[in-house]
């Protein structure tokens, strides 16, 4: 959808560039900058939003896309941050926006954020249920369970993702702060963020969530090249420590990998994110590069608690992208 620049005129929006004596953002090319984020999620894409925001820009513009759909959406980080960016002297943004996650409980936690009234109870509820190892623990093995309400379901997903290292929801990875002091902080900055919750409301108002695999999505809009996708699937087990497989939700299989490659080669504008398996000798995703993807090494991430950079070697984050 192309608005209209008259729209915008008078108001201030900082980053990108100077366009018509208007300042605007596109989240900036750049490790720094303010970026919307609802919960920390393990092999989520926070700091490389900007760099990945640039190759959307670039398909949209080439493409002239309508649609932006995130097809496993995890924290939604790309979703959240989409660029806003010139064209044919217009600020051109897309007109629908669908994120998708296999997983209830994000979904319900995304559902409850968007919604004005549901953000208010949820934060109620966070604030009521505390910071608590046992029931973070109980959050954990229920958050995403049928029989869960959504708003309860909502609130164990943001308590297993927020309490947990890196967002990891592991039950070992509780964050308990190794001093007193610590522990303070760990809590005032987690109760900090529940409040912040109905802040990051508006950034969900126009995003459509979907609960589902990614598959029937890809199938119905794959070949469109009106419609940018972003994968973000969960790391091919052979860029894993072998010593921790299955360890997280909905992990997949080197199988999984490469049906996903088959179906990419039969699709348009798409960008797929994640470590290189060619690094570890595997060839699972060469096909892609056969068949013309342009693959980009974003090396190494370092910073916040989703680095990189492991003791072993530092994992250099990949896009492949096909136009
Ligand atoms: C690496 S995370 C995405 C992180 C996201 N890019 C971010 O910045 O937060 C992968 C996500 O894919 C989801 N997922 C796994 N299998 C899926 C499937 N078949 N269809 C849709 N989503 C799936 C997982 O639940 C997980 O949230």
């Amino acid at each position: 959808m192309i608005t209209g620049i008259e729209a915008f005129k008078g108001i201030n929006i900082s980053g990108i560039g100077n366009f018509r004596g208007i300042t605007i953002n596109n989240g900036g090319h750049s490790s720094g900058g303010h970026r919307v984020s609802i919960i920390k999620k393990h092999g989520g894409k926070y700091k490389q939003v900007p760099y990945i925001n640039e190759y959307i820009k670039e398909i949209a513009e080439e493409n002239r896309c309508h649609t932006f759909i995130e097809l496993t959406g995890g924290g939604g980080r790309n979703i959240l941050n989409l660029p806003m960016f010139e064209m044919d002297g217009d600020i051109y943004e897309f007109g629908r926006k669908i994120y998708n996650e296999y997983d209830r409980g994000l979904c319900n936690l995304f559902n409850c954020v968007k919604d004005p009234i549901k953000v208010q109870q949820l934060r109620t509820l966070l604030l009521k249920l505390g910071r608590d190892e046992e029931l973070y623990r109980y959050a954990i093995d229920n958050k995403s369970k049928e029989d869960i309400p959504e708003l309860l379901s909502a609130a164990f997903t943001y308590m297993a993702a927020m309490l947990s290292w890196s967002g990891n929801c592991q039950k070992e990875s509780y964050l308990r702060g190794k001093t007193d002091e610590d522990s303070k902080k760990i809590e005032k900055e987690y109760f900090r963020k529940i409040k912040k919750l109905t802040k990051n409301s508006s950034s969900l108002r126009d995003i459509e969530i979907i609960n589902g695999d990614y598959k029937p999505l890809l199938k119905k809009y794959g070949a469109d090249p009106k419609v940018v996708k972003y994968i973000d699937p969960p790391y091919h087990p052979i860029t894993r420590n072998q010593a921790a497989l299955d360890i997280y939700d909905l992990e997949w299989k080197r199988e999984d990998h490469q049906k996903l490659v088959r179906e990419l080669l039969e699709c348009r504008s798409w960008i797929l994110s994640g470590y290189d398996p060619l690094v570890w000798s595997c060839e699972d995703y060469l096909p892609l590069e056969k068949a013309g993807a342009k693959k980009i090494n974003l090396g190494v991430f370092m910073s916040g608690t989703n680095s990189t950079k492991t003791r072993k070697f530092d994992k250099e984050e990949y896009l492949w992208i096909m136009k």
